[in-house]
């Protein structure tokens, strides 16, 4: 099996001196060697000082967003060859907070995609419907519709990306998909990527929405869910952590 990925979306949180309370206790906190792949995704400004807190820990660097343009009169972007000079290995792309309050569509989110992957950074693309769309019984067709227009501009390269499913009534809500819808929608975007490439079943699929030290070990038992990607519980270290372990405990 795959060790599973764990990343935190830290979102717009965090100061110099929090930052490294928090990285100062995960590390503290880690096995070595680590039993799964751990990543946070950083506000921009933080991403030269977690590359020096994060230095020869077994937690990877990523970013919360990449522009969908390389360069030039974009003012207030962050482009991916930046973040790659700050070591950056991981994106969070179309998340549905930018979605919904950036106004990103589909096809911007492709692009975001298709320049972080030229930049050597993997995106974590995430998609996921709302409360709405789950009670009219859209879940399938919205989730699909948002991984196509990924899968369609970017070719073979889309084993290279990770994908989460969010619903966005579970994000932040302490509402948590139950295992069962969790799954049932991880399998659909599974057989989605088996259409577009060979190696979809070593790419990893990540749920995330109110994951937290009581629920993920169930969730991250389900066949198709390869990691977690944690709002909330990714400020807590002590949260954070036991998520790690769980993850760990299942690829033991
Ligand atoms: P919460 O874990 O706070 O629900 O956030 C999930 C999320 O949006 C991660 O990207």
């Amino acid at each position: 099996m795959n060790q599973k990925l764990i990343a935190g979306n830290w979102k717009m949180n965090g100061s110099l001196s929090f930052n490294q309370a928090l990285v100062g206790a995960l590390r503290a906190g880690l096995q070595s060697p680590a039993a799964c792949r751990i990543a946070v995704c950083v506000p921009a400004p933080y991403l030269s000082q977690l590359a020096e807190l994060l230095k020869g820990s077994p937690i990877d660097l990523g970013a919360q967003d990449v522009s969908s343009h390389d360069a030039g009169a974009y003012t207030g972007e962050v482009c991916a060859a930046m973040l790659r000079e700050f070591g950056v290995r991981y994106a969070t792309v179309g998340h549905s907070e930018r979605r919904q309050y950036h106004g990103e569509t589909d096809a911007v989110v492709a692009d975001k995609v298709r320049l972080a992957l030229a930049s050597g950074i993997t995106p974590i693309v995430c998609v996921g419907e709302t409360l709405a769309q789950r009670e009219s019984e859209q879940t399938e067709a919205v989730v699909k519709r948002q991984l196509a227009a990924v899968i369609h501009a970017n070719g073979h390269c889309i084993s290279e990306i990770v994908v989460a499913y969010e619903p966005v009534w579970a994000i932040g809500t302490g509402r948590t998909a139950t295992p069962a819808q969790a799954q049932q929608v991880h399998g659909v975007l599974r057989a989605q990527l088996k259409a577009a490439t060979e190696q979809a079943d070593r790419m990893p699929i990540l749920y995330g929405g109110s994951m937290n030290a009581a629920n993920a070990a169930e969730l991250l038992g389900q066949p198709d869910i390869d990691g977690g990607l944690i709002g909330g519980a990714s400020l807590k270290a002590a949260d954070f952590l036991a998520i790690i372990a769980a993850a760990g405990r299942l690829a033991a």
